[in-house]
């Protein structure tokens, strides 16, 4: 048995949840107000047989005991198995030696950077060469409250300051070097990286410190923002600015605003809009939007219009990067932004900022306009259309063509085909030209890719695969894991028969879903050795699982039976879990109609929406592709 297996064997899902959130008996079955958005009538449902809790509201989402202090806590998967494993007392198989002395480093990194962080807020405070960071602080408008909450500090002048107080506190020159705060020359001398600076301490969602960025302080100053640099703790693409004072308010409003820089997000904050964090300045990584898909699906990204980094990529044009301090990567990315709500079932909207305003400006100045700007901002698809419709002529017909063009792609993006086609007609109409044009041009591009898929099928026809395993899950994601070249296919496969993208729901089990949300992050970042990168991040609790998938299988299927044979079994996974909720909610709708409950309606109308996926999976179960 698992460990995972016998945590669930040992703890009661009823028992758990109900320490989170009052839960009230109702036939076989237990109802809560969802503690993961607001309501005013139950759609939360616990259902103590299976073991497993289903939204039928707007989360539209359930899963297990794990996935629930997952996503109650914000967990990642290691701490929740840490978490419940203790919780049920269930000992966790040792780590090997590598993992302990792994973790004891990274530990002690921490520490040392608590203490540094400890350190320069001591100097802030207190120290006379400190007294024109004050000033700083004071002009910048940040009070007492906020230097406590961000632990501001200040770095000294001078080449070893901070070495020398460190070291005075046990920690060696090879720590302080790891940890960046020393940086090595090719002497194999070390020097402080940090002096002369505002110290803004980062830290990770569960607020301990992983590294700085420091803030000169003189206006002429380069660069204007130094950080530490990727350091086992650090990774810049893979953190986000505020997130553990955030991520509480961000669940409750079930929205986060995401900002460039470090001080607009601690404006933000000092100002009560607490649901802000910071992307440092470079494009918005797949990484860090998995992050917040833990707090909200809704996110609303603030976006200088005039910022160079906007206006470059919008135009396509690369110099203006070159002007800057530092090599940035584009701020906005359109069509990446929009392939991530696809794949991650997030709605992305962008927040437009006044030209040349940033949050930080806005906020001190006009505090309600900020509010207005949230509740206003637009689909990417629409900042983008905006933006280029700027100045356009729109009798000029070769600039009009060029931006159907350049929204094209970021149009074939969009995951959904009736979103899809609206746009098309949004477009057109924004642009005064044809809906045919656009419409055709748009299904021209999707069909042309269909028919080539539909081709590479044919060559080679087969009969369907036998499916004996009853373990539809095991046995998709094991085909998955094997064969991770084929994913465009199988997406595109879902696509031509309007069915939803691959996505973590479709996986019921926690171990199945936390693999193959590791396995989808693995293919994002192309690794090299996609299974051995999924190796060496996933928790060793899920090692033995993944193994077990990872064992190959009797018969080698070629590509395209492999695929179709995916796409059958993820259908057929669907249909069951929508026939599965389907009962429930037909079972909850008969009690609240025989108590005379209002509710009915509102769970008729999730059995209908359910009915229609299932509907749409059993038609194209039926159909003869397969
Ligand atoms: P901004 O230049 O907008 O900085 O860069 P800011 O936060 O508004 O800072 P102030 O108001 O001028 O003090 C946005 C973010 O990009 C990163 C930082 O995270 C910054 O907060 N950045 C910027 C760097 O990492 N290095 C730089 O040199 C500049
Ligand atoms: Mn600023």
């Amino acid at each position: 048995m698992s460990v995972v297996d016998e945590i669930k064997e040992r703890l009661d899902i009823v028992e758990v949840i109900s320490s989170y959130t009052p839960l009230k008996k109702s036939g076989r079955n237990y109802k809560a107000l969802c503690p993961f958005h607001s309501e005013k009538t139950p759609s939360f449902v616990v259902f103590p047989e299976s073991q497993h809790w289903h939204c039928f509201g707007a989360c539209a989402e359930g899963g297990d005991l794990f996935s629930f202090v997952m996503k109650h806590e914000g967990w990642d998967f290691r701490t929740a198995l840490e978490e419940l494993a203790r919780r049920a007392g269930v000992e966790l198989r040792p780590r090997t030696p590598a993992q302990v002395k792994e973790e004891e480093e990274a530990d002690r990194l921490r520490e040392l950077l608590t203490t540094a962080a400890r350190y320069y807020n001591h100097l802030l405070q207190h120290a006379s060469e400190a007294k024109a960071a004050r000033a700083y602080i004071a002009r910048r408008s940040l009070d007492d409250e906020t230097v406590e909450r961000f632990r501001l500090g200040y770095s000294l002048p001078g080449w070893n300051r901070s070495r020398d107080y460190l070291t005075e506190q046990g920690y060696t020159i090879e720590e302080l070097v790891k940890a960046g705060l020393l940086v090595r020359k090719e002497t194999g001398s070390t020097y402080d990286r940090f002096r002369e600076r505002l110290m803004i301490p980062i830290r990770d969602a569960q607020g301990r410190v992983i590294g700085f960025g420091a803030r000169t302080l003189d206006p002429e100053g380069v660069p204007k923002y130094l950080n530490s640099p990727q350091t086992p703790l650090f990774d810049k693409s893979r953190t986000l600015f505020g997130l553990d004072l955030a991520r509480k308010t961000i669940r409750r409003k079930d929205q986060v605003v995401i900002v460039e820089g470090y001080m607009d997000v601690m404006q933000a904050q000092q100002a009560g809009f607490a649901n802000v964090v910071a992307q440092m300045g470079t494009a918005l990584t797949e990484p860090q939007l998995r992050q917040l898909q833990r707090y909200t699906k809704r996110l609303v990204l603030a976006l200088d219009p005039d910022a160079a980094g906007v206006q470059a990529t919008l135009r396509g044009v690369e110099v203006a990067r070159e002007t800057l301090e530092q090599k940035w990567e584009p701020i906005f990315d359109p069509r990446g932004l929009v392939g991530y709500e696809g794949r991650l079932g997030a709605e992305i909207r962008v927040l437009r900022l006044p030209p040349g305003q940033d949050p930080d400006d806005l906020i001190r100045q006009e505090p309600q306009r900020w509010i207005t700007l949230v509740a206003e901002a637009v689909p990417v698809v629409d900042f983008y259309l905006q933006i280029l419709m700027e100045g356009l002529d729109l009798n000029d017909t070769k600039s009009k063509a060029g931006v159907v063009d350049t929204l094209l792609p970021v149009l074939q993006a969009v995951a959904n085909p009736v979103e899809r086609e609206d746009y098309a007609q949004k477009i057109a109409r924004a642009l005064r030209i044809d809906a045919r044009a656009v419409l055709s041009r748009l299904r021209g591009d999707t069909r042309q890719r269909a028919r080539s898929q539909r081709r590479a099928t044919r060559t080679q026809e087969t009969t369907p695969s036998e499916i004996v395993k009853a373990d539809l899950e095991s046995h998709c994601l094991a085909a998955l894991l094997q064969r991770p070249g084929l994913l465009s296919q199988i997406s595109a496969m879902l696509e031509e028969n309007q069915q939803e993208p691959l996505h973590r729901q479709d996986f019921r089990e926690i171990e199945n879903q936390t693999i193959f949300e590791s396995w989808e992050a693995v293919l994002a970042d192309e690794h090299a050795a996609p299974t051995e990168a999924l190796r060496v991040q996933l928790p060793s609790g899920l090692h033995a699982r993944l193994e077990e998938l990872l064992a190959p299988g009797e018969n080698e299927l070629a590509d395209e039976q492999q695929v179709r044979d995916i796409v059958l079994t993820l259908l057929r996974l669907r249909e069951r879990n929508l026939k599965r909720l389907g009962q429930e909610l037909s079972f909850l709708t008969l009690e609240a109609k025989e108590a005379g409950d209002i509710r009915a309606g509102q769970y008729i109308e999730a059995l209908r929406t359910y009915k229609k996926t299932l509907l749409r999976t059993q038609q194209a179960l039926a159909q003869r592709w397969i």
